[in-house]
């Protein structure tokens, strides 16, 4: 695994689009599986950013999202279809259907496969370690498919939610399925990150700390910012 240190959380959301941006330009129809959360914010801000003022074209990618919560419909404020429309889709030229958000398990995985697999896949991380909704104790060979949430990951996302209740489920890629993208970017930023990013890259290979698994892929990249790297 290479491991980029960034100064901050800005230089960590330009490094990662400038990754994503080379690959883009270097396949026509490059296959992208994408985060939502808060980490990778400034990431599409910046992919924005690139296609108005340079004219980045993404009118050939096609993505396929990482997970959605379950049972919330595509419009569904706290959706991940609804904070990808907001932060990416809406605002760049990708036709809407080459895009792909795990709504349902069902065909999720042929449909990855009907594109080629997944080229270029970004992913943060949980401070449980997970990926994706990859709560700790996931098969690292799991596929796509409906899981319970660890309290603390539903936890975290009540402020989000304000007086919703939050989603005790999700569909979401298995780390199997993760894994067999042939490029990976991880990213971390912030204190709260540190332990368990050290954990993850220089710690026993295990399912009690999913994001490990990434430690036996080939092509992966860790992008962390200084504070997110402050534990080794
Ligand atoms: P965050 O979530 O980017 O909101 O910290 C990361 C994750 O839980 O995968």
């Amino acid at each position: 695994m290479r491991v980029l240190v960034t100064a901050d959380y800005r230089t960590l959301s330009q490094t990662a689009a400038e990754l994503i941006v080379k690959a883009v330009r270097g396949k026509a129809g490059l296959v992208l599986g994408l985060p939502t959360g808060r980490t990778p914010v400034g990431m599409y801000d910046e992919l924005v950013r690139l296609h108005r003022n340079q004219s980045h074209d993404f009118s050939r990618i096609r993505t396929f999202n990482l997970d959605e919560y379950a049972g919330l419909h595509a419009g569904d404020p706290n959706s991940f279809d609804t904070y990808m429309h907001r932060h990416f889709f809406d605002h760049v030229n990708i036709p809407p259907e080459n895009t792909h958000i795990p709504h349902e398990v069902a065909n999720y995985e042929a449909a990855i496969r009907d594109a080629g697999g997944i080229d270029l896949l970004i992913v943060g991380i949980g401070t449980n370690g997970h990926i994706a909704f990859n709560e700790p104790g996931s098969s690292f060979t799991s596929r796509t498919r409906t899981v319970n949430l660890a309290p603390e990951t539903v936890a975290n996302a009540t402020k989000q939610f304000g007086n919703n209740a939050v989603p005790k489920q999700a569909i979401t890629m298995g780390i199997g399925t993760i894994l067999e993208s042939r490029h990976i970017l991880l990213l971390a930023s912030g204190t709260a990150k540190a332990d368990i990013v050290r954990r993850a890259l220089h710690g026993p290979i295990t399912e009690s700390v999913p994001a490990s698994a990434l430690q036996q892929h080939p092509n992966v990249i860790a992008i962390l910012d200084e504070e997110a790297k402050s534990r080794g």
